[in-house]
């Protein structure tokens, strides 16, 4: 029976599961009916192992409209769809608020039955007009947004979005003369300079309606951001050299101009400032201290710092030289490591050695056959770790 209500209302049919509820009467059974204004409910009275009684729908004033096959009721909206012993199935097309009611479905059996099939009739809302207190908004500020979804019935409910981030609006419900209901949603937040750009989406809920909303691109004023870049020199600031440096500012609105200033002095009276750029020729150490580019707009005034600091003409060179002799150094010190590692493995050689040779001594004394062998023996053991020692050194 779904699958036929759903087909008979092709626009409600994802809603259908929710709105039609079995009504169980013995072996008489209907449904409840939700329908769009103006489109068409199907009413289905359908009886289990009937015993060839007539079937009945009458209206909600409980006038006859069909008995049977026959419509003794002269609204033509109502047509008969499908007519058996199991099944009375009507259709009312173009169906307006005034159709709602309690429509009932009688089987002429004794005791007579009844099941009751409620229509209720739904309105969608007006399309939603969304609002923002402001056009353009700065950042740190709070906006105000509000969506409204006109004379729907039942009321809708209102979602919000920022890009893919829902926020929590507050609802207002208010019940229009002609009872329908018109809701409003106030958003309010905070905004960053990361909303610039984004849209916000209102959603609009309701079973009449898919895919209701209304959006409004956020438009996110915000102080500049400023960052100096060193153009030259790449290393070391050296006395004599060129500084330049350029100041980069972005901000919405767009700062007009950008200002250097030095912290607590005044810039060399020889700095040259072309636009962004600040160019200092022939550093000198009495320049050093800390050189800022300030940039402002509407929303505010930022700046960042450049430190600086002279260095010795031969500054660059000495500190070369520092890092020569430190890679020396590094070598030197390797190579004594090793050399002190040798002179341990050679002296533990060493020692060793001539323990063999006294033993050799004492040996060839044992084996010899007189103290000339044994002193040959033992010479022989001599001029090995001679040989050894020169081999080593
Ligand atoms: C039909 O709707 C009425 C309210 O309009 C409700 O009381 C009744 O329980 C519903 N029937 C079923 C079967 O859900
Ligand atoms: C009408 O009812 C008969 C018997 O219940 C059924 O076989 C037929 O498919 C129905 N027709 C439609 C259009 O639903
Ligand atoms: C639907 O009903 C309304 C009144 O409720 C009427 O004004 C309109 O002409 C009808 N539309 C059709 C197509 O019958
Ligand atoms: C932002 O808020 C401040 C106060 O917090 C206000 O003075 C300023 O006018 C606001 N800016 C805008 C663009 O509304
Ligand atoms: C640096 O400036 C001081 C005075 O401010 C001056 O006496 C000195 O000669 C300058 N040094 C160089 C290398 O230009
Ligand atoms: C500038 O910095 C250099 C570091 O190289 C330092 O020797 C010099 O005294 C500083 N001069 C002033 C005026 O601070």
């Amino acid at each position: 029976m779904d699958s036929a209500f759903s087909h008979s209302l092709p626009l409600f049919s994802s809603f259908s599961s929710l709105f039609l509820f079995q009504v169980q009467s013995q072996n008489l059974v209907t449904d409840n009916v939700s329908v769009v204004e103006g489109e068409t409910a199907t009413i289905s009275c359908r009886v289990k192992n009937n015993d060839d009684s007539v079937i009945q729908l009458l209206n909600p004033n409980r006038q006859t409209i069909y008995f049977k096959d026959v419509r003794p009721l002269k609204d033509a909206r109502f047509q008969l769809v499908n007519f058996s012993d199991n099944e009375l199935r009507v259709a009312l097309s173009n169906v307006s608020l005034s159709d709602e009611g309690r429509y009932v479905c009688q089987l002429y059996t004794d005791p007579p039955q009844e099941a009751y099939a409620d229509i209720t009739v739904l309105i969608p809302p007006g399309n939603p007009i969304i609002e923002s207190r402001e056009d353009i908004v700065s950042e740190g500020n709070e906006t105000e947004m509000t969506c409204t979804a006109m004379g729907s019935k039942p009321a809708a409910t209102i979602r919000w979005m920022k890009g893919d981030k829902e926020l929590q609006g507050k609802s207002k419900v208010e019940v229009t003369y002609d009872r329908m209901y018109t809701v409003t949603s106030l958003l309010r937040f905070t905004v960053t300079k990361e909303d610039d750009g984004v849209p916000v989406v209102c959603i609009v809920d309701h079973p009449a309606v898919k895919d209701f909303q209304a959006q409004k691109y956020l438009e996110v004023q915000y102080k500049p951001e400023v960052k100096i870049v060193v153009g030259f020199p790449q290393g070391l600031t050296r006395e004599g050299e060129n500084l330049e440096l350029t100041c980069k500012a972005k901000g919405k609105p767009q700062p007009q101009q950008v200002n250097w200033v030095k912290v607590d002095d005044d810039v060399p009276s020889h700095a040259v400032i072309t636009g962004t750029d600040l160019l200092i020729e022939n550093l000198n150490k009495s320049y050093n201290g800390t050189y800022r580019c300030v940039a402002s707009n509407s929303v505010g005034e930022s700046y960042d710092d450049y430190i600086l600091y002279v260095y010795d003409s031969r500054a660059g060179a000495g500190a070369q030289r520092a890092v020569d002799h430190a890679v020396i150094g590094g070598v030197v010190a390797v190579v004594v490591f090793a050399m002190l590692c040798l002179l341990i493995i050679l002296g533990r050689y060493f020692a060793r050695h001539k323990g063999t040779y006294f033993t050799h001594e004492a040996k060839g004394a044992d084996d010899a056959a007189d103290a000339d062998t044994a002193i040959i023996n033992a010479e022989g053991g001599h001029n090995n770790s001679d040989e050894k020692k020169e081999y080593y050194i």
